[in-house]
């Protein structure tokens, strides 16, 4: 029996950018800040995922998903109708939003949802944070609907709040409703018959097919051992000398540092007056197989 002293832990890891597993109504879920770089970046090396994938953010109320995202009319029906429940509004992050841009993956837009599931709903409002948390599987492994399906995943390096069985057992659907017209990007439990499915060949692409990302305006050279005139660097390591401005993912070439640092870097190194950006090699191991995918799509 999960139990008041439990929650409080669990919020508490969660406000030290520890992780937490919990039940949700549809799948456990690995649990994140999701306001904080390290901790997303600390999902994804957990998960093994090869890329960054965008995350779902779960918030205890459609009024705390107004400080993220700009809800349309549409999207305003549709969680009037459906939250708290099993259904992820993809909607435009505003102007102001804290989120860490490693949550979106670099897009524009943030995947959300208001969970059912009462634990869920208990540790939102302890921890006072939006929580990022994919499916709390391995990347590639079966998602888990119970708490012993996650231990079998992630052993006790993780706490998890045991909530029993959840009671969907798939993930929530997902619903692009950013450009007004719902487009199903992934389904689940909830649909209505006039939605969109998201097909190849259409602009809004389910994200596990999905090739959109950040890409910089600037151009992206990747691999770097030496500085051009005029050009900006993304640093891995010891900077390489001549750079008009450099970010450094990691001084001390640390994959999940980099990681964490990687959008916003090439952000402000787009932002900035250098005529293109130069990248430092990044071993292809662990995390930076996940950064070297997102640099190499940055570049293309
Ligand atoms: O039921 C669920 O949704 C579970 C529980 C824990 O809430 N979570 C879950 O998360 O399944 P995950 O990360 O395994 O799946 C998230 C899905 C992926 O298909 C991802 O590509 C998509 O949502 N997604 C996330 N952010 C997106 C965005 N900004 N635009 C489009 N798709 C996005
Ligand atoms: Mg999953």
């Amino acid at each position: 029996m999960i139990e008041q002293h439990h929650i409080v832990k669990a919020a508490e890891n969660l406000r030290q950018n520890k992780l937490v597993a919990f039940p949700t109504e549809t799948v456990y879920g690995l649990g994140g800040n999701a306001l904080s770089d390290a901790a997303v970046a600390s999902i994804y090396e957990t998960k093994g995922r090869p890329t960054f994938n965008p995350l779902i953010v779960h918030v205890p109320s459609q009024a705390e998903a107004e400080k993220y995202v700009v809800f349309n009319d549409v999207a305003k029906k549709l969680a009037a109708k459906f939250w708290p429940g099993p259904l992820t509004l993809v909607l435009p992050r505003r102007a102001d939003c804290p989120l860490s841009l490693l949550v979106s993956a670099g897009l524009d837009t943030v995947a959300i949802r208001v969970p059912a599931h009462p634990l869920a709903q208990s540790l939102l409002k302890a921890c006072g944070l939006p929580i990022a948390a994919p499916s709390a599987n391995k990347s590639g492994h079966v998602s888990p609907t119970l708490a012993a399906h996650v231990r079998e995943e992630f052993g006790d390096s993780v706490m998890i709040l045991d909530g029993g069985a959840c009671d969907v057992g798939i993930e929530s659907t997902v619903v692009d409703v950013s450009e007004n017209t719902p487009v199903v990007l992934r389904p689940g439990s909830v649909m209505m018959e006039d939605w969109v499915h998201a097909s190849a060949g259409m602009t809004i692409k389910s994200p596990g097919m999905l090739e959109r990302h950040y890409a910089p305006n600037k151009k992206l050279r990747l691999n770097a051992t030496d500085i051009k005139p005029g050009e900006a660097l993304l640093a891995f390591g010891t900077p390489l000398q001549g750079a008009i401005i450099v970010e450094n993912l990691s001084a001390k070439k640390d994959l999940k540092e980099a990681a964490a640092n990687l959008f916003k870097m090439l952000r402000a190194l787009d932002a900035s007056n250098a005529t293109s950006i130069a990248a430092m090699p990044i071993p292809e191991e662990g995390l930076g197989i996940a950064i070297n995918d997102r640099l190499r799509r940055a570049a293309a």
